[in-house]
């Protein structure tokens, strides 16, 4: 209440990345002190599903903060005192880079949407891992979102990510691999079939090395079974646009089966401009080009969240994302067949209870439709 009648107004009169950029200072700022962030933690941290098992990891609660919300990893160990159970950063890429010209974010509030053309504005791989050791880790589960760089060819692509992913490897609980946005030209390239198989191969291979060395480095007098045990992969997801047909998921679909994928995060921002419906056309076109987030997106995004859990028939975890704002809005991702979710335009409209309001409502939601836990309602609407 107190968010949307005082905060958003006054956030919403500057324009949109300033007023990203001074929220999250802020946030940085006023919970940076331990005892404000377990004052903040009493208040928003709610776990009402006891803990969730998600490709291998333990989570409170099954609403994260989506990529891009927290490029740098500024305020992690404040973000997760909101009440988040888990937090994805990036997307960063092996090369710093300061992404589009501005403006390239844009409101459109009659439509509770964004557009956005950041293009991966970020500091690069080094400074998150930097940043994290000197920080600490959130207290949550922490996920990290790589791209490719803009100034890399598409073609050299997948040297550019394992770049990145050396670099983040032991920092994160999991790694998602973006190549789905919009704004980095070519990009959305890498999700036809032989260019994703070999991308994803080659950081599975990377993550086993990356894994055993860790695992070797973690056990001074290492018996074979002590190597076994400490070697566990980071888990590998795979990030989506929602612009793809059915057939191109279906590809997607048996390449993250092959590679030994854990998990989709579905979807990323949309191309399109459907479902845009009380922002006037020449407001739409005057932004210009852009990946659209929030209501406009939430019908779509369950389609692929959908289709991905019928035709992995469940086996691969979906993180669902697009149009989040509120309890009922997440039920319909789960329902669909996410284990998880994500927002971040939700985030921006609902503000800093976004996240114990839709712990608190899914809860109520599970109780209402008689299911004893949150893994049984997943997929129960899927077909
Ligand atoms: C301003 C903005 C920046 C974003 N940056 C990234 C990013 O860097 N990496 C990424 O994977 N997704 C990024 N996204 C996409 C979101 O993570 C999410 O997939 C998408 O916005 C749909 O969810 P929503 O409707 O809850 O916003 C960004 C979205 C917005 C609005």
């Amino acid at each position: 209440m107190f968010y949307r009648s005082l905060v958003r107004p006054a956030l919403f009169r500057l324009a949109p990345e300033t007023a990203h950029e001074f929220a999250l200072h802020a946030l940085a700022v006023a919970l940076r002190p331990e005892g404000v962030r377990r004052l903040a933690e009493r208040r928003l941290r709610r776990a009402p599903f006891g803990r969730l098992e998600r490709f291998g990891l333990s989570f409170d609660n099954p609403v994260g903060l989506a990529a891009g919300f927290d490029k740098n990893g500024a305020a992690v160990r404040e973000l997760a005192a909101l009440g988040f159970g888990f937090l994805e950063v990036g997307t960063v890429t092996h090369l710093a880079q300061p992404g589009n010209p501005q403006p390239r974010l844009f409101r459109l509030p009659q439509d509770r949407a964004l557009i956005n053309r950041q293009g991966f504005n970020n500091e690069g791989a080094a400074a998150l891992a930097a940043r994290l050791t000197r920080t600490g880790r959130p207290d949550c589960v922490l996920g990290i979102n790589i791209g490719k760089s803009r100034a890399v060819e598409v073609s050299e692509a997948t040297a550019d990510y394992l770049a990145s992913f050396e670099i983040v490897h032991p920092h994160a609980d999991y790694i998602t691999i973006n190549v789905s946005s919009p704004n980095t030209p070519h990009l959305r390239e890498l999700q036809r079939a032989d260019a994703l198989a070999e991308l994803l191969a080659a950081l599975q291979t990377r993550n086993r090395e990356l894994s055993l060395r860790a695992g070797q480095a973690a056990t001074t007098a290492a018996t074979t079974t002590v190597i076994a045990t400490a070697v566990r992969r980071v888990p590998l997801l795979v990030k989506v646009a929602p612009d793809l047909e059915e057939g191109d998921l279906e590809m997607i679909v048996d390449v993250a089966r092959r590679t030994e994928v854990d998990g989709i995060v579905a979807t990323n921002t949309t191309i399109t401009r459907a479902n845009l419906q009380h922002t006037p056309t020449g407001v739409v076109s005057a932004i210009g080009a852009g990946g659209l987030s929030g209501a406009p997106l939430k019908a779509r995004s369950t389609e692929v969240i959908r289709a991905l859990y019928r035709l992995s028939r469940g086996t691969i975890r979906i993180v669902g994302v697009g149009g989040i704002f509120d309890a009922a809005d997440a039920w319909e991702k789960i329902c669909a067949g996410a284990s998880l979710v994500q927002l971040y335009t939700g985030f921006i409209y609902e503000g800093v209870t976004a996240a114990r309001d839709i712990n608190v409502g899914l809860a109520e939601i599970l109780r209402r439709e008689g299911f004893r836990t949150l893994e049984e309602a997943v997929g129960c609407r899927a077909e």
